[in-house]
């Protein structure tokens, strides 16, 4: 492959003096943070992720305080971050870890890469980071960056581009200074190497890059072949009572598993009907407020919000999985981000 002699170590010295160098998860050698943090950053940016990480530390600072919590607590301080998927994985990864590790954080990349939730550019990332040792990553970041300067053409979805992509991963990869080298191509991929509007002339590589040379950074990397994305319907009930609203405890599966949300209304259901049944409320003007919507992995949620106030609460045995919140609470709740930005909205009404 031509061009890519001083890839590693332009990149090595470009992290050196434009890369990112005080976020929490650096300074460290201890895999438990490195894979929280690496967790937390598949599919969400660094600012975002940064306050979490901050909270997630304080309450959870090892291994054996993670595998020793209270899952639904572990859920909580992974309400807004999205994807709970992860959160429910590092919970049952600290598990195993205590149980089959003795609860220590497996040191072999292999072990590492069998933990639920960690695919192999993640158990790279730990390894390199936590460990020194020469593995190569290729998270979508790095496939955007190695496709332009190599010039693949083709979606990264595919296996036989992200084959050709692993291939480039694991040829570039330098003899040593890896830990430097796999943040250089994260943060190329986070700050100069962007989707939309490349900055390239601040690219340590603008002269060996395929895309550059050609004019096609615009085209590279080939965008994700169009597919009809389902849209699901859901009707929410805000059911307000004295400045609180009713929240319910979704079940484990599912959209939102095991966190705190509006109550669903079944589809055809008769919402004041619904909410004397089975939420123990009656209540007056149910009023629709304009759909909102929240894209999923797999599908499109919008979400059609029921608003009612309720006038009394039907006399019954107290129920478990609900609660009232104050509206004047809801910017520190532990909620899915769509369900809080609702709240927010109906508190200013
Ligand atoms: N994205 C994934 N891992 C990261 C890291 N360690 N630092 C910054 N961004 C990242």
């Amino acid at each position: 492959m031509t061009g890519t002699t001083n890839f590693a170590k332009r990149l090595i010295a470009w992290q050196k003096r434009h890369g990112r160098h005080d976020l929490p998860w650096q300074a460290t050698r201890d895999p438990y943070r490195i894979w929280v943090s690496e967790i937390m950053l598949q599919q969400t940016r660094v600012t975002t992720v940064i306050p979490y990480f901050t909270r997630f530390m304080e309450e959870f600072p090892d291994l054996k305080r993670l595998a020793r919590a209270d899952p639904d607590r572990v859920l909580a301080l992974w309400a807004g971050l999205g994807y709970y998927a992860r959160g429910r994985n590092l919970h049952r990864a600290a598990r195993l870890m205590l149980e089959q590790h003795g609860g220590r954080f497996p040191r072999q990349f292999e072990d590492i890469a069998t933990l639920p939730g960690v695919g192999r550019s993640t158990a790279a990332a730990i390894a390199a980071f936590a460990f020194g040792e020469r593995r190569a990553i290729l998270d979508g970041n790095v496939k955007r960056v190695l496709a332009r300067f190599f010039g693949i053409e083709g979606y990264s979805g595919t296996k036989a581009v992200e084959n050709a992509l692993w291939e480039r991963a694991e040829f570039l990869l330098p003899a040593r200074d890896v830990e430097t080298y796999t943040q250089a191509l994260m943060d190329l991929g986070a700050t100069v190497c962007l989707r939309r509007a490349p900055l390239c002339g601040q690219c340590p590589v603008p002269k060996e890059c395929a895309a550059f040379a050609t004019g096609r950074s615009a085209e590279l990397p080939a965008a994700r072949p169009r597919k009809t994305i389902p849209l699901r319907d859901a009707a929410f009930l805000a059911l307000l009572r004295k400045g609180e609203v009713m929240l319910e405890k979704r079940p484990p599966t599912g959209v939102w598993g095991g966190l705190w949300c509006l109550p669903e209304l079944p589809p055809r259901e008769d919402a004041a009907d619904y909410c004397a049944r089975q939420l123990g409320v009656e209540v007056v003007e149910v009023t629709p407020l304009a759909p909102v919507e929240h894209g999923f992995t797999h599908f499109r949620l919008r979400i059609h919000p029921q608003v009612a106030r309720v006038r009394r609460l039907i006399p019954r045995a107290e129920q478990p999985g609900r609660l009232w919140l104050d509206l004047e609470d809801i910017s520190g709740a532990a909620l899915p981000a769509p369900m809080k930005k609702l709240l927010q909205a109906l508190g200013r009404t």
